[in-house]
């Protein structure tokens, strides 16, 4: 394809959808941008039209009023079918056909694409190999069936990437996944975005799933209306209304410290175990459990509080890189930002 695989906006332009008989619109002049390569989330309540809007997109419903944006081009400049080639959709369940093998699922789109048969079945390979489904001969002659479910969500990711969609939508494709796989599928899929950089809105019911994987947040409320627009650390320490704290959740303080490494602050020189004790004694650190660097606050915090101890020691490739005393993990500074901390 001669398009280019990365650097493509999506713009909502007071998008609108009211389905047939409906009192009320399923989505209410939505204004979105989604930055060429970012990852937007979109959450919000059951029925609150995130679905809905995903497929307004790719025009698997038509708008009621206002316009979509794919780069500079309207998405009614061209027909859905051609719209569609352009656009990587990944659903809940993976969606594969279940009567085509793995690679038959994968090749759905560069096949009506008219490419040869040796490109697809490098493509095809080399996007298993990107999902972590390797060797690749062990799955290519599959059927959906014979699939777990975090593999078939697997492949049903790369049966999206396959043509290089320079955009991709994606509707809970994590959502029937267990914790443990689901975990991994979030890791796999932020590496792939990480990589390819592909202009990504995912709906997710999960708000730490959208809170970990997202650049920026949007939060629809009942009525298809956006209720705020930004990036996880500040909607978590500045909802924008009582219902995006509600649906934030009591536990926001805590979601926030999933924001940062304890890698992070002690290569920023901000933690403050020294100074902890009044007489400026050094406080032991006799039992305190080891974390990894990686690790993010929230995750320390656990280990921490499960160890009974006031502190860890921070390791990084193996060796010591110091150490978070408790007040560390739960008063960080403000990640990328000049607050003060969470308001109450
Ligand atoms: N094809 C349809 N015909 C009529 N109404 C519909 C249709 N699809 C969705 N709706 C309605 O539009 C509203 C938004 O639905 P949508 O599926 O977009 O919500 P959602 O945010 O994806 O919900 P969920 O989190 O449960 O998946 C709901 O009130 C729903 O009943
Ligand atoms: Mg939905």
């Amino acid at each position: 394809m001669t398009q280019h695989s990365t650097g493509t906006s999506i713009t909502f332009d007071r998008a609108t959808k009211t389905y047939p008989g409906a009192a009320v619109p399923a989505l209410d002049a939505l204004d979105l941008e989604v930055e060429a390569g970012e990852l937007v989330c979109l959450v919000g309540p059951s029925g609150g039209g995130k679905t809905t809007a995903l497929q307004l997109v790719n025009r698997l419903v038509d708008l009621t009023s206002g316009d979509i944006r794919i780069g500079d081009r309207s998405i009614t400049d061209q027909s859905a079918i051609a719209l569609r080639r352009t656009i990587g959709y990944a659903i809940q369940q993976s969606g594969l056909f279940p009567h085509y093998t793995v690679a038959d699922n994968i090749a759905t789109v560069p096949v009506v694409l008219g490419w040869d048969k040796a490109r697809i079945r490098t493509r095809t390979a080399e996007l298993l190999e990107l999902v972590g489904l390797s060797p690749v001969e062990t799955w290519l002659p599959r059927y959906p069936a014979q699939l777990s479910g975090g593999q078939q969500q697997r492949v049903g990711i790369a049966r999206a990437l396959a043509a290089d969609p320079p955009v991709m939508l994606m509707d809970e494709p994590f959502g029937a996944l267990d914790p443990i796989t689901r975990v991994a599928v979030q890791d796999e899929f932020l590496a792939i975005h990480r990589a390819v950089g592909k202009t990504t809105l995912f709906v997710t019911h999960d708000i730490d799933e959208a809170i970990k994987m997202a650049d920026r947040i949007a939060i629809l409320k009942p009525g298809g209306k956006l209720a705020q627009f930004d990036t996880p650390a500040n909607v978590l320490s500045d909802p924008a209304d009582d219902f995006v704290a509600e649906f934030l959740g009591a536990e926001r303080g805590l979601k926030r410290l999933a924001l940062t490494t304890v890698g992070e602050i002690v290569t920023a020189g901000t933690t403050g175990a020294k100074a902890a004790t009044t007489d400026g004694a050094r406080p032991s650190t006799t039992g305190w459990p080891d974390v990894e660097a990686t690790m993010t606050l929230r995750e320390a915090l656990s280990v921490v509080s499960a160890a009974r101890a006031d502190g860890a020691i921070v390791h990084s490739d193996g060796s010591r890189l110091g150490e978070v005393s408790l007040h560390d993990l739960i008063a960080p500074p403000a990640a990328g930002e000049d607050r003060e901390g969470v308001r109450a």
